[in-house]
């Protein structure tokens, strides 16, 4: 896992955008996967103002809410329509997002692993993370090999992302997510946190030990692994001298 701390947000952002654009570049029709939260907002607002293109681009996502369709402005759907996909004009063909909407979601669940294996996997998943360490809506004690499957909420995950819904509602309770095996298949990972809220959790999953009580940890596995920093949730890791170090020297390797 490289680790990258940047001063604050805005830092975290850049670098997060110029990791993608590398990607974009290196292969046009990327497969992208993306996160839903507040945390890739900067990644988004800079790639919409890049100028790249990404025609080409096939996108997939993380999780959706049970219940909610892809009109729905709780849905995760909505949210990455309205603020990614269609300003950079994503072609409707090549999006491919997971529907909260369907009567059965075991279905909904296999089709879009085929439809990820299809596209012949994912080339660049962003990742965000829960402060409970959950990834996609792997909610801690998650199998580290699952596949896209429903899952039900935490009450602490519900209060934080739905406003609007009755919280004794069914449709409240279960999301569909990508697993943690399905999450780890992809080539390359792109892990932004920021804020102190999330410190703790940082620490855990960065240098805790790999657990299913920390679906996060699993990334310590992952062949190319770029996790993105704030200072504020960096704060709390033990190396966070020697990671900076790294990353201001790593282009030394290799020169006389
Ligand atoms: C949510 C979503 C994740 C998201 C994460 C972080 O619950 N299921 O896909 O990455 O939590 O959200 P935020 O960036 O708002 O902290």
């Amino acid at each position: 896992m490289e680790i990258v701390i940047r001063p604050d947000y805005d830092g975290l952002s850049d670098t997060a955008c110029s990791i993608v654009r590398a990607e974009l570049a290196r292969k046009p029709d990327l497969v992208l996967g993306l996160a839903t939260g507040r945390t890739p907002l900067g990644l988004y607002e800079r790639l919409r103002k890049s100028g790249d293109s990404f025609a080409k681009v096939r996108f997939f996502d993380l999780d959706e809410f049970y219940g909610l369709g892809p009109s729905h402005p709780d849905s995760f759907q909505h949210f990455l329509r309205t603020r990614f996909l269609d300003p950079v004009g994503a072609a409707p063909g090549n999006v491919r997002l997971l529907r909260g909407d369907v009567a059965d979601l075991e279905a909904e669940a296999r089709d879009y692993e085929e439809a990820i294996r299809g596209a012949g996997g994912i080339d660049l998943q962003i990742l965000g993370i829960g402060r409970n360490g959950h990834i996609g809506f792997n909610e801690p004690g998650s199998s580290l090999g699952s596949r896209t499957r429903p899952k039900t909420l935490t009450p602490e995950v519900l209060a934080h992302y739905v406003r609007d819904i009755d919280p004794l509602s069914r449709m409240t309770s279960f999301a569909l997510t990508m697993g943690v095996g399905t999450i780890m298949e992809a080539r390359k990972l792109l892990m932004l946190a920021c804020g102190p809220e999330k410190a703790d959790i940082v620490r855990q999953f960065v240098e805790g030990p790999i657990t299913a009580e920390v679906p996060a940890s699993m990334l310590q596995l992952h062949r190319s692994a770029v996790v993105v920093l704030d200072e504020a949730a960096a704060a709390g890791l033990k190396r966070r001298d020697y990671y900076k170090w790294v990353f201001e020297n790593k282009w030394r390797v290799g020169q006389k």
